[in-house]
């Protein structure tokens, strides 16, 4: 076990500590967030009074001890406030004296009054809890009360709370935080809110699973008050992108309000429902006849693997699975007809974006698979190949990136959703040569022409077309 998790066994009994989120931060990664803040310039500007420092949920108190001794290196002195929803890990600090610790649920109102110092804090610190909010055993049932959509994790409340508790004027917060909330849209009103008042100072993510938490972290820290250059508008991916070699591509996106509009414009796009995952179960099966199913798993880059490759679906295995639309019930048999028209289908998590036409609308979409119909009836076809060649360039999947860096349930892939796609800038130039090239499977030169049409410079395009064949030729690898 590395030494830095032995100590997470104080944390508690295993369900109460998952309910909690309560996994501590290892010790380099406390030193290095500690570092980051608690600078020389930091401390000097508070010279003359104690810092005044609170970790919100501060579990045995590991950011507070490392927070003091850097103040007092630099020949400052701390107040230092604690906060732990559980009264059993707070005990585990008292011996560390000159913490003053408050057992409540952070997130509620009441506990603040007596320890707030006037005008805020100069310092919120730590690693508050990540809790799911599509587990049943850590949904807090609904929208949260600082705002942002009922999936936020509870990770962004307690940013939102950061933001509530610290010095408007020159104060910082530092926070270890899942890799979600960098792109998570339910978490994008958090993020705005933090740009227009903030600037991130410092960031850190490795990609990996730091501790044992379950998910990937990077961990961010603000300075209030401050602003240098342009607002992001709430966008974090850069903390990703940046790190793992996505190349800017500042052409593309300065193109977002370019006439030729956006996907949008031309395509309606939407994912199935959890209901109509079930609806489509009793009509499954290995069928002689019928529309085929395609699941992300079929969805390569310009090529749709049905019959090629198995499928499991409903935890069974599927060798080319149909759906007998004589077994469907009523509600399920409109949303088949309404399915069976020309549209691309596009693969929910993958490392750059992979979108297949279907444009005799034979297939049906399996789930989480998002589909894009044509707004157009009269020219769905062509706006179906359209629309499959833009999506199948290293230039879109760029852009992608850098909305959704982070959203992937590891590092090296994102979460493509409809509303994110919707946005994604139309180029001005012309497809029809890269239309040819996916119709007859030449996806890296129907990539090469799309960035074309997007109006990409030379060495944008070198960079762009390098970074995506990297994911192609594992893609075909795979195969
Ligand atoms: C991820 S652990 C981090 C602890 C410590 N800051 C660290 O980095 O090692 C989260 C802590 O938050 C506490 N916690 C969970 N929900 C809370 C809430 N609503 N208010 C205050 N503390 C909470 C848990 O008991 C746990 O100790």
């Amino acid at each position: 076990m590395d030494p830095d998790l032995a100590d997470t066994v104080g944390a508690g009994a295993s369900a109460d500590r998952k309910q909690r989120g309560a996994w501590f931060t290892p010790r380099h990664l406390v030193s290095s967030v500690v570092e980051a803040v608690v600078d020389d310039d930091f401390v000097e500007a508070r010279r003359n009074r104690p810092i005044s420092v609170i970790d919100p949920a501060c579990g045995d108190g590991r950011f507070l001890v490392a927070v003091r001794a850097a103040i007092e290196r630099r020949g400052g002195s701390a107040r230092l406030i604690g906060v732990d929803i559980d009264a059993s890990t707070l005990d585990s600090i008292e011996s560390t004296a000159g913490i003053d610790t408050v057992c409540a649920d952070a997130l509620s109102t009441g506990w603040l009054d007596s320890v707030q110092p006037e005008g805020g804090f100069d310092l919120v610190i730590g690693n508050p809890p990540y809790l799911s909010q599509m587990a049943a055993a850590t949904t807090r049932g609904g929208s949260s009360g600082r705002g942002g959509g009922p999936y936020m994790d509870a990770a962004a409340e307690f940013l939102a709370l950061g933001m509530e508790l610290v010095d408007p004027e020159g104060g910082r917060l530092a926070y270890v935080l899942p890799q979600s909330i960098l792109s998570a849209q339910d978490a994008g009103e958090v993020r705005r809110r933090i740009d227009e008042r903030s600037t991130m100072i410092w960031s850190t993510w490795t990609g990996e699973r730091d501790f044992d938490a379950q998910v990937v972290t990077c961990a961010l820290a603000f300075e209030f008050g401050r602003r240098f250059g342009d607002a992001n508008d709430g966008n974090w991916s850069h903390v990703v992108t940046e790190r793992s070699g996505v190349p800017a591509l500042a052409s593309v996106f300065e193109r977002t309000t370019s006439e030729a509009g956006s996907l949008g414009d031309r395509v309606r796009l939407n994912a199935n429902f959890r209901d109509e995952y079930y609806g489509m179960i009793p009509a499954v099966g290995d069928h002689a006849s019928g529309p085929p199913l395609i699941t992300s798993g079929l969805i390569d880059p310009g090529r749709c693997l049905w019959g090629e490759r198995p499928v499991r679906f409903a935890k069974q295995r599927f060798t080319a699975p149909r759906l007998d639309l004589a077994a469907l019930d009523d509600k399920m048999s409109r949303w088949a007809e309404q399915r069976l028209v020309p549209k691309v289908l596009i693969a929910n998590q993958t490392p750059i974006l992979e979108a297949v036409c279907d444009p005799n609308g034979d297939w049906l979409p399996g789930v989480p698979v998002v589909a894009a119909y044509p707004h157009d009836a009269n020219s769905a076809v062509a706006t179906a190949w359209e629309v499959a060649a833009v999506l199948t360039s290293p230039a879109a999947s760029t852009w992608a990136w850098h909305q959704r860096g982070g959203t992937g349930l590891g590092p090296t892939a994102i979460r493509v959703g409809p509303t994110m796609l919707a946005e994604l800038p139309w180029p001005d130039g012309p497809l029809d040569a890269a239309i040819d090239a996916l119709r007859s499977g030449d996806v890296e030169r129907c990539g090469a022409l799309v960035d074309a049409a997007y109006g990409l410079s030379a060495p944008e395009q070198e960079s762009a077309m390098g970074w995506w064949q990297v994911s192609l030729d594992r893609i075909g690898r795979r195969n």
